[in-house]
């Protein structure tokens, strides 16, 4: 995925445009690139993250667009970076996805000259071949040629309009006083308004002197109604910590209690259509994914009910088991993931209802499902999930004591766990953890095991600390390690053993002595002090919460370990905040 936005009024469009692009830069830091336009289109572009620039080298211009970079066609080049133009260089665009017929439509533009590698570049060719039809209607024909998920924006020599098209990626309208903004996401605007239209699939806005929005399939005009959108722009920013991820980790202390303050009938009623369904998929990637078969245990435990964890992008491969009376929960942040949605289209070519977790009102994922419950984790912007999954696991365990007919029960204990979160969150806490990062900053490997809902725990402990320290992690089910992991322990290897207060204690407790045996450098994770660590970072107890308590200390851990070994933690390499390409 990559950032896009775009300005039209009366105020310093590049300054706007560069303090949105630092905004999105979650979104993809491979390059980035401005137009703006006056008499001409004037273009500037840059490989890397912006940094610390303050200004570029652009005309000021009332219109202008922006785009920061996750290559996906064409490599980490300038030629490749956004905004790209026409032959006449009298159309610039920015774009947000794949296209997935590029190279056939590139067949039917032989007279273009194009300059980079990227499929995005067919755009402006495609509306300079149409322009004798007038830009509005060149881009419209265009917006319908392109086949695979997107969004772009064209600006133009032609005439003063700035049009946008929503194929798939997310786009937002915001409507301040005879200014216009259109972005990936709000936060890139969120210092001007709050007012905004989200353009749904298949439609297109033209900004004159007002918006008008199009379906771009019909070519039927549509009215929409301004929402005004309740994040605060405070909760967008890094504030005074150093960086997002650790700002949203401790933000956990208030989180859970938002995730959980729901319309109680609501959560009711999703937890009899769990009940009451023929088989239940809970549906997500990467973290939200482990979150998803966290939850696959603690439905098993609390409610007694086998609900079926698929990894979103391997949904398909169920589709035969799907009917009607199949229900999907799909769990995902940023509600734009390219693999959840494709699982979302696999149920509902299915007639399966589709009940979504998310954080992001007006996503394609929100857009796409019978309905959704917002987790309200406010906006998270360091591309590492940390507040959004807790708050995800506290939403599932409220719906599994739900289903067990014990919401009240379900709902007390989380209130106790985020009361007890709270309390844990503090900068000795912090410190105790950073001493053992210091300890095993150096290694090259680290190990992590868990059993029940701990061992999805275990694997997301891993992918924290891979994405963001570039150490090598895994996670396994602690029974798992004697057959066959076990070989790769070695005197001093980090392991970590991630302990809930329940019956798996025993177990698991057989397991760390097992790697200790070996060598082991031991780290519990437990709400108890036991001899067979080497290391103890206390947790609270919180019973059937454990996996959300668990993976905290571990999320602050991979902040450190990043620190230490000199990377982003906020920007990891290779990844972007939400994959919107399969
Ligand atoms: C989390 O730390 C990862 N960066 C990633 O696995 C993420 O959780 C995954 O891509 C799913 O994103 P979503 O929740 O926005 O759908
Ligand atoms: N496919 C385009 C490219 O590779 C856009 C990628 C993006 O969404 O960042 O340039």
């Amino acid at each position: 995925m990559c950032g896009i936005i775009a300005y039209k009024g009366n105020k310093n469009s590049t300054n706007i445009i560069l303090n949105g692009l630092k905004i999105l830069e979650y979104r993809g830091y491979d390059s980035w690139g401005v137009a703006s336009k006056n008499d001409k289109i004037h273009i500037f572009k840059e490989i890397g993250k912006i940094g610390e620039i303050n200004k570029i080298n652009l005309p000021n211009a009332k219109i202008a667009i922006g785009h920061t970079r996750w290559a996906t066609t064409g490599s980490i080049t300038k030629e490749n970076a956004h905004p790209h133009l026409s032959c006449d260089n009298k159309i610039a665009v920015v774009h947000n996805g794949i296209i997935e017929n590029y190279e056939e439509l590139k067949k039917n533009l032989k007279n273009h000259r194009f300059v980079s590698e990227t499929d995005t570049e067919i755009i402006p060719h495609l509306i300079e071949e149409n322009i004798n039809l007038g830009l509005f209607e060149a881009v419209k024909k265009v917006a319908n040629l392109l086949e695979g998920r997107s969004a772009f924006i064209v600006i133009s020599e032609y005439s003063d309009d700035l049009i946008a098209v929503r194929k798939g990626a997310p786009l937002i309208l915001g409507i301040s006083n005879d200014e216009y903004f259109i972005a990936s996401d709000i936060p890139a605007f969120l210092d001007y308004t709050k007012n905004v239209n989200y353009l749904d699939d298949n439609e297109m806005v033209v900004i004159k002197d007002n918006p008008t929005f199009f379906n771009f399939e019909t070519g039927d005009e549509i009215k929409k109604r301004i929402i005004t959108i309740e994040w605060d722009k405070e909760q967008a920013r890094k504030g005074r910590y150093d960086h997002y991820l650790i700002k949203e980790i401790m933000e956990q202390k208030e989180t859970i209690n938002r995730a959980i303050n729901q319309d109680e009938s609501e959560i009711q009623k999703i937890a009899n259509e769990i009940n009451n369904a023929f088989g239940t998929f809970f549906v997500g990637c990467g973290t939200a994914g482990k979150v998803c078969h966290a939850g696959e245990y603690l439905y098993s435990k609390i409610a007694k009910k086998h609900i079926n964890f698929v990894v979103a992008s391997e949904f398909s491969n169920y589709k035969h088991f799907l009917t009607d009376k199949t229900l999907m929960i799909a769990v995902s942040q940023s509600g734009e993931t390219a693999d959840t949605i494709e699982a979302i289209e696999t149920a509902k070519k299915q007639n399966v209802k589709v009940i979504s977790l998310i954080n992001v009102k007006g996503s394609s994922i929100n857009q796409k499902s019978d309905y959704s419950l917002l987790i309200n984790a406010g906006p998270e912007k360091a591309v590492a999930s940390t507040k959004a999954a807790t708050s995800q696991l506290a939403l599932l365990l409220l719906l599994a004591y739900a289903s067990a007919n014990r919401l009240k029960e379900g709902k007390l204990l989380l209130i106790e766990t985020a009361g007890m979160i709270n309390d844990m969150l503090n900068l000795r806490y912090e410190e105790h953890i950073k001493r053992l990062a210091e300890r095993i900053y150096e290694n090259e490997h680290l190990y992590i095991i868990g059993k029940a809902a701990n061992y999805p725990m275990a694997l997301e402990c891993a992918i924290k600390i891979q994405e963001i320290s570039y150490m090598h992690a895994e996670g396994f089910a602690a029974g798992e390690l004697k057959h066959g992991p076990i070989a790769l322990i070695e005197k001093s290897t980090p392991c970590i053993i991630l302990v809930a207060n329940d019956e798996t204690k025993k177990d698991v407790l057989v397991n760390a002595q097992e790697l200790k045996t070996r060598g082991a450098y031991t780290i519990g994770i437990s709400p108890e002090y036991n001899k067979i660590f080497d290391y103890w970072i206390k947790v609270p107890d919180a019973g059937d919460a454990s996996p959300i308590v668990n993976i905290i200390p571990i999320q602050i851990l991979s902040y450190h370990l990043a620190l230490l070994r000199k990377h982003d933690p906020d920007l990891p390499r290779n990844l972007a905040k939400s994959v919107t390409v399969k």
